[in-house]
């Protein structure tokens, strides 16, 4: 919405609102660093067709609040995690509000430009998304990991053939199952979903980035185990994460780099990585 209608908007707003009660409309400011949308999305602002964040001084972040210590839901509901304090900090440099709205992984990427402006969620840089949207720079490295019970024999890549392997859906953990053989890919909306049904034995191993494959790991450490996928007996290949940008929009990516480069200078982005992510 424009600023001029947002006035617009208020002006009205207190006009009605002084003619039916004398309730006083004060709590009409925004806090940046404590605003975020709803699951549904309804309070979403900024003009998306309009002259973009920069300018409407809104940055509209999606983001999948199931992916620990990235993103989760925190205790009030509201998503939280290293990503959401980063982006925060982002867009604390741009001077922007940045409004998170919390929606399924596999819709983020097509999402850019119509509902979000920009998607943060432990996103890997793939060429099929570059296909679709910008990167940021890179801003942490990672790799796929294997959950099992813990007293599954899977030990190996070639162990996992023709197995049952939970997974998030669109997600790297799923296209590498794509290409084991015979392999079946179970794919979940919520990646705790998958890991709980590979307690419960429906599914034989979960693959998944490594931080929240630990954080699972140790929530559930008496049923499963893990394995490292970049270990000789798997041979992932790295990963890298980065913020999803529209794409073409030079202005927005480096604004958001340069922010990004000055966060890890001046010790920001480290103090972030101890806070949530612990080593
Ligand atoms: N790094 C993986 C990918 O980009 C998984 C990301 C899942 N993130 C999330 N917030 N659920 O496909």
């Amino acid at each position: 919405m424009k600023k001029a209608a947002i006035a617009l908007l208020f002006t009205l707003t207190l006009a009605f609102a002084g003619c039916g009660d004398k309730e006083e409309s004060t709590n009409t400011t925004t806090d940046q660093t404590e605003q975020t949308g709803t699951e549904t999305g309804d309070d979403v602002q900024g003009d998306l067709e309009g002259e973009g964040p920069l300018v409407d001084g809104v940055l509209n972040v999606g983001t999948n609040a199931e992916f620990p210590p990235f993103e989760f839901v925190g205790d009030d509901g509201e998503p939280d995690g290293f990503d959401m304090a980063l982006i925060k900090a982002i867009g604390e440099k741009l001077g922007v509000d940045v409004v998170v709205e919390n929606m399924e992984f596999d819709s983020l990427v097509a999402s850019i430009g119509s509902k979000i402006d920009v998607a943060i969620a432990g996103m890997t840089i793939t060429d099929e998304r570059k296909n679709m949207v910008d990167f940021s720079d890179e801003y942490y490295e990672a790799v796929q990991y294997v959950i099992v019970p813990a007293d599954s024999e899977i030990a190996s890549a070639k162990d996992l053939e023709g197995k049952n392997i939970g997974v998030q859906l669109g997600t790297t953990g799923d296209f590498i199952v794509e290409d084991i053989k015979d392999a079946t890919a179970a794919q979940y909306n919520k990646a705790v979903d998958a890991v709980n049904d590979l307690r419960n034995g429906r599914v034989d191993a979960v693959i998944i980035d490594k931080n929240p494959a630990q954080v699972f790991g140790e929530q559930f450490k008496d049923e499963v185990k893990l394995y490292d996928g970049e270990s000789a007996e798997f041979g992932f290949e790295k990963e890298y994460y980065a913020i999803a940008l529209p794409k073409g929009d030079e202005e927005l990516a480096k604004s958001v780099n340069d922010a990004l480069a000055e966060l890890k200078a001046d010790g920001t982005f480290d103090e972030l990585v101890t806070q949530y992510i612990g080593n």
